[in-house]
């Protein structure tokens, strides 16, 4: 892949970078991302597992949902596309990653900067006190799993028709706002409100980069598309940054 030295200008130390992920960025440590052809959407009703409806109506098959993606997730390792966005926020003094993501890779990668904006599904959270706990079971003990307070405990992610966490949005909003250049990696870029963000960075005169293996619906609004797998465009726009910019911040 050729990636040209306008593009690797704008990678320069001094820029407030801030990293987008979605499901792809995990696709290549092995775990499914939601649409296209080998999509979890395809093979599973999202109203029937990723709703408070859902869960209402049927806790148990929910979590024997969550139980399997969490024991798909325990056995992945985060890929050569993680591990460059955690060097990426060693060499960028002003950095942050928002992801969609709730494996946890980013952080077992590096990643301390970082917004899980869809939540992580290691975590539990009681319906009835709304505390959360950290629980990395697989598979879980119990299904469904309860609090000691006798409720029952959910996954701590964001599920369809629910609102995201105020402060992570806020957050998000105010990196987005200020960030010189966005990258955005492996998101179909089509669930709201992450998917206007790059809008709303490109309004703010920000630098958009998207790595992704194929076009989607941000890829005529941003400034640079690098069609390919994250696993191998990141690792090698991080060498060409290293090179460029190795002894200067
Ligand atoms: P999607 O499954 O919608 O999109 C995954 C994207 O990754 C697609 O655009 C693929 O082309 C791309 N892709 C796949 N493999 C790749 C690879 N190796 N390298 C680069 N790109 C690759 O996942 P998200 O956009 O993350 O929400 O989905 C957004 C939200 O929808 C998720 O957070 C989840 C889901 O329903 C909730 O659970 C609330």
């Amino acid at each position: 892949m050729e990636l040209s030295d306008n593009l690797i200008r704008e990678f320069r130390p001094s820029k407030k970078v801030v990293v987008l992920t979605g499901a792809g960025i995990s696709a290549e440590s092995g775990i499914p991302t939601f649409r296209g052809e080998d999509g979890l959407w395809k093979r599973y009703r999202v109203e029937e597992l990723a709703t408070p409806y859902a869960f209402q109506t049927n806790p148990k098959l929910v979590w024997e949902w969550y139980d399997w993606r969490r024991g798909i997730i325990a056995e992945a390792e985060p890929n050569p596309g993680h591990t460059a966005i955690a060097e990426m926020e060693q060499i960028f003094p002003d950095f942050f990653l928002i992801t969609q993501n709730v494996d946890g890779l980013h952080r077992r990668a590096g990643n301390s900067e970082i917004i899980e904006i869809h939540g992580n599904l290691w975590q539990l959270r009681c319906v009835k006190e709304g505390t959360v706990r950290e629980n990395y079971h697989v598979p879980l003990l119990d299904i469904p799993p309860t609090c000691e307070c006798g409720a029952l405990l959910r996954p701590h992610v964001v599920w369809f028709g629910e609102s995201l966490d105020k402060e992570d949005l806020a957050r998000s909003y105010n990196v987005i706002g200020e960030c010189d250049l966005l990258l955005v990696v492996g998101t179909s870029a089509v669930v709201q409100p992450v998917a206007s963000f790059p809008l709303m960075a490109k309004r703010r005169g920000a630098f958009l980069v998207e790595v992704n293996k194929e076009p989607t619906p941000i890829s005529s609004l941003v400034d640079e598309s690098l069609i390919g797998k994250a696993g191998e465009v990141l690792p090698a726009l991080l060498g060409l940054i290293k090179e460029a910019y190795r002894g200067r911040q």
